[in-house]
């Protein structure tokens, strides 16, 4: 299968830049800069060097022995280092270029493409090329760098001190679609759900023989992952889903119809009496979490131990965390487990089938292997469930009181046709009580917030500027509906500083 290799310098933008290639058909992958092979295999048809948060003269080198072999692209930090090396000049620039430019085209190259002679582009760097190395054209200037673009022709070398892969950059898409067609000549035909048969196909050499078993949380994740193993392996595989009961409401019945809908044998484990004991007098948000992690251990060691030899551990892992855990040299590395401690505890064989996939392709596989439609499309759901929307002491009547409102706002938002215009939307549960009246009584109640926010990755987010008549709309059935609600708020912060959910 024909792959784009993506050298990772640990700009923040990398692993967008395999991002952007899958969605122009093109299968990419992440490589670190200090783990490269020596020999390229025959598959990679083209090379992009990402940015990076260090200065050419100091940073990591580019390695000298590809250049020339495939097509590549260097971008920002790299497309710097590279006219350092081959002869040119690179200097602290005067002022530090973050921000939008104006990028103006200034000879023939098949990187530009259909593209306007002048358009926006996105810069982020602190040094810039005074001189190009002999052999190098330049392809673009901005009104303050001169060499905006360059290309060594005869070492099929394009570079670019901007950053394509960023959605700032308005001819970004069409610029990356050049360097992959019309330079390495991708032929563009790759499909996530192409990959299903060879998934499988790993998946029953990696599994010859024993049990495995996966927790299932409702979401899209685990579901297809476990999807995938159970073509794979059939009936030695055992899905468990716990019933925390911190679902939304009607979720437990619509995920367990959806997992018959598409035969997945999933054990029901009912377990909402025991979270909600031992979530009893909790008011610290990390302690909620860390209460229901242990307890989802506990429950799911047992049930594992009610089957016959179970040897590996199916998890929904994806792209983005493997490379969050450390595969990538970003400076925001972190220690991913979808289900904390579960592999060590009990010493099973982990199984990640979704490694390589990003997101959006994972609904791809899950619509591919017949998942339906309206499981698919539900926002995503933090795994500690209502628990972290629950505000002060999660008490039974607390929890519905949520759940009914939440169901009120999403019923709103759907009659409205707004549920899938925002990334994410839900109700929280205040424990601050304020006053009301009913009849001619005062009376304290709690307060509902609504948050809907729109986001590509939950990193960053807006409140959604949802219309005003559906608001009205939502707080006047919470208030009429939802015993002991007196108040209903709109949240309207951006993250940062606030995060999405509340706690
Ligand atoms: P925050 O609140 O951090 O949320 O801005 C970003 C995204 O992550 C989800 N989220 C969680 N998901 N376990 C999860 O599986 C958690 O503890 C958790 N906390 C937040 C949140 O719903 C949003 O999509």
């Amino acid at each position: 299968m024909e792959k784009l290799w993506v050298v990772d310098f640990g700009s923040q933008y990398s692993l967008l830049i395999v991002r952007r290639a899958r969605e122009l058909g093109v299968y990419a992958e992440l490589l670190p800069w200090n783990r490269l092979p020596e020999a390229i295999p025959p598959e990679v048809r083209g090379i992009i060097f990402s940015g990076s948060h260090a200065s050419a003269s100091e940073g990591p080198p580019l390695p000298e022995s590809w250049i020339g072999q495939r097509p590549s692209l260097a971008i920002c930090y790299s497309a710097q280092w590279l006219a350092a090396k081959a002869g040119g000049a690179v200097a602290e620039s005067h002022a530090r270029e973050y921000g939008p430019a104006q990028l103006e085209l200034i000879a023939h190259s098949p990187l530009w493409r259909d593209m306007p002679v002048s358009s926006r582009v996105w810069m982020s760097h602190s040094d810039t090329i005074i001189q190009l190395p002999r052999g190098a054209k330049a392809l673009a200037r901005t009104a303050d760098i001169p060499y905006a673009a360059y290309e060594i022709a005869d070492r099929s070398v394009y570079a670019v001190q901007f950053h394509p892969e960023v959605a700032h950059t308005e001819a970004g898409a069409t610029i990356l679609r050049n360097f992959l067609y019309e330079i390495c000549g991708f032929k563009g035909d790759w499909r996530p759900e192409a990959e299903i048969d060879s998934v499988i196909a790993s998946l029953q050499r990696q599994m010859p023989d024993g049990h495995a078993i996966g927790a299932l949380s409702g979401g899209i994740d685990s579901t297809v992952a476990a999807l995938l193993v159970h073509r794979a392996i059939g009936e030695r595989f055992h899905g468990v889903f716990v019933d925390t009961g911190l679902l939304r409401a009607g979720e437990v019945e619509a995920v367990l119809n959806a997992y018959q809908q598409v035969g997945l044998p999933v054990q029901r484990v009912c377990a909402e009496k025991l979270f909600l004991s031992a979530l009893n007098g909790i008011t610290d948000p990390e302690l909620k979490r860390k209460t229901i992690g242990r307890l989802f251990i506990e429950v799911f060691e047992k049930e594992a131990q009610k089957l016959p030899e179970v040897r590996y551990l199916v998890q929904g892992t994806i792209y983005p965390d493997v490379v969050e855990s450390g595969t990538g040299v970003s400076a925001t590395i972190k220690s991913h487990h979808n289900v904390g401690g579960l592999p060590e505890k009990l010493a099973l064989e982990l199984v990640e089938p979704l490694r390589l996939f990003f997101k959006d392709e994972v609904r791809a596989l899950g619509r591919k292997l017949g998942l339906p439609e309206a499981f698919l499309r539900r926002h995503p759901f933090p795994g500690p469930g209502l628990a972290v929307r629950i505000l002060g002491e999660i008490t039974p009547e607390r929890v519905n009181r949520l759940r009914q409102a939440d169901a009120i706002f999403l019923q709103v938002l759907e009659a409205h046709g707004w549920y899938d215009r925002t990334w994410q939307a839900f109700a929280v549960l205040l424990p601050q009580k304020s006053v009301g009246v009913a009849g001619d009584q005062r009376r304290y109640g709690e307060t509902i917030a609504l948050r809907a926010v729109n986001s590509t990755d939950g990193m960053t987010a807006d409140p959604t500027a949802l219309p005003q008549e559906l608001l009205f709309e939502a707080a006047r059935r919470i208030l009429a509906e939802v015993p002991n609600v007196v108040r209903v708020v709109y949240d309207l912060s951006t993250k940062p500083p606030a995060t999405i959910e509340w706690e």
